[in-house]
């Protein structure tokens, strides 16, 4: 018999689907051991803001395997340990509030966090399990970028979401003989545009993993549009860039907050048509991606990774992040999971499948 934690979650980062079943398995599996749980809202902000914590039943997650979004909410702004503080003269400097989220954490009698996050908020964790707090993580999001898992909640919702939306754009993309750019999340990674691309007969796909030439992408829509279908569907990763060049920034990072991509789509739709004289239209798909409820996929996973994370609590296994490994859930230590971010590689079969389909990578 293991002894009764009072046992703390919070999700933090961009919302992904599947954070609510997660919290659901965490709570059961921890209430039907005779633990305590108790949610901290924002993140890390609720631990020392006095509405932050608030304690979670059978009630709480009754009902709650299917939403999207987190009952707790989240934030990706504000690191606790690169917390932005303005000066006097209007400019900011960071400080590490670590010792006092430490202390409140202690204040308020908790024994062990399980802190569901993407790489930002799992690199926290483990800074906070080096500095002594008792955390165990919970790999979550939509750019399926963490290399120490196979796949991540929340990227297969994202993925079908975004070819549901691919699929819509190609009846007005043949009505109008038209060429429509779709621009999709997923950051530094192209894993989201891949994915959807392919399943959504998408004629090019831009991600950041293969630079492109945009003259080299034109000249193939030309053909394209010319000599087969008269219209054709381009999904771009936000974050890929043509060779030799950077990609669309719209904020730079900034203390406590990570860059944000965007503009990719328009570029690229404003060079097509320029350069090919066919009419080109420009869409970014955006929190879309982020939305609505889980795919069966996504809340099975959250649940296995939800009731892994308390088993990890129980064996006093921290600073440890639940992953799948093949199809089974493992555990991996937290600081070699957040180590690298995980690129779709270029050489692997689904990039090979896509070349030999006849998809147009721009390379
Ligand atoms: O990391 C998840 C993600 O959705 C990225 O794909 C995207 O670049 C970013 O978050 C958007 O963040 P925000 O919600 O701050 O616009």
């Amino acid at each position: 018999m293991s002894r009764p934690f009072r046992l703390a979650v919070n999700t933090g980062g961009g919302d992904a689907p599947g954070l609510n079943a997660v919290i659901r398995a965490v709570v059961l599996s921890a209430l039907n051991r005779g633990w305590e749980v108790v949610g901290i809202r924002r993140g890390y902000e609720g631990l020392w803001k006095g509405d932050g914590l608030i304690p979670l039943d059978r009630g709480s997650v009754r009902g709650i395997t299917h939403l999207g979004g987190t009952i707790l909410g989240t934030t990706n702004r504000g690191n606790p340990l690169r917390w932005p503080r303005t000066l006097a003269d209007g400019s900011t400097e960071e400080v590490d509030r670590s010792p006092e989220l430490i202390a409140a954490f202690h204040k308020h009698g908790l024994d062990a966090l399980i802190a569901i996050g993407g790489d930002g908020s799992l690199r926290i964790a483990s800074e906070l399990h080096a500095r002594g707090l008792p955390v165990v993580g919970v790999p979550k999001t939509i750019d399926n970028d963490l290399a120490a898992t196979r796949v991540t909640f929340g990227f297969h919702t994202a993925v079908q979401t975004a070819s549901d939306a691919i699929d819509k754009l190609h009846s007005t993309a043949k009505a109008h003989s038209r060429v429509m750019v779709v621009e999709l999340m997923g950051r530094h990674t192209g894993w989201i545009a891949l994915y959807a691309g392919l399943a959504g007969s998408a004629s090019t796909i831009l991600i950041p993993e293969i630079p492109f030439e945009i003259d080299r992408v034109c000249e193939r829509l030309r053909a394209e549009v010319d000599d087969g279908p008269g219209y054709a569907i381009v999904v771009v990763a936000e974050g890929a860039a043509p060779k030799g060049g950077d990609p669309s920034i719209i904020e730079p990072e900034r203390a406590g907050s990570s860059s944000r991509y965007g503009g990719l789509a328009d570029r690229v739709a404003g060079k097509i048509q320029e350069s090919t004289g066919i009419e080109t239209r420009a869409l970014v798909l955006g929190h879309l991606q982020r939305g609505g409820q889980p795919t069966a996929y996504d809340r099975l996973l959250s649940l296995r990774f939800g009731v892994a994370a308390v088993d990890l609590v129980d064996q006093e296994s921290f600073g440890c992040m639940v992953a799948l490994d093949l199809d089974e859930v493992r555990a991996v230590p937290l600081q070699k999971a957040v180590e690298d971010l995980k690129r779709v590689p270029v050489d692997g079969d689904v990039v090979r499948t896509a070349r030999r389909l006849g998809i147009d990578f721009g390379d």
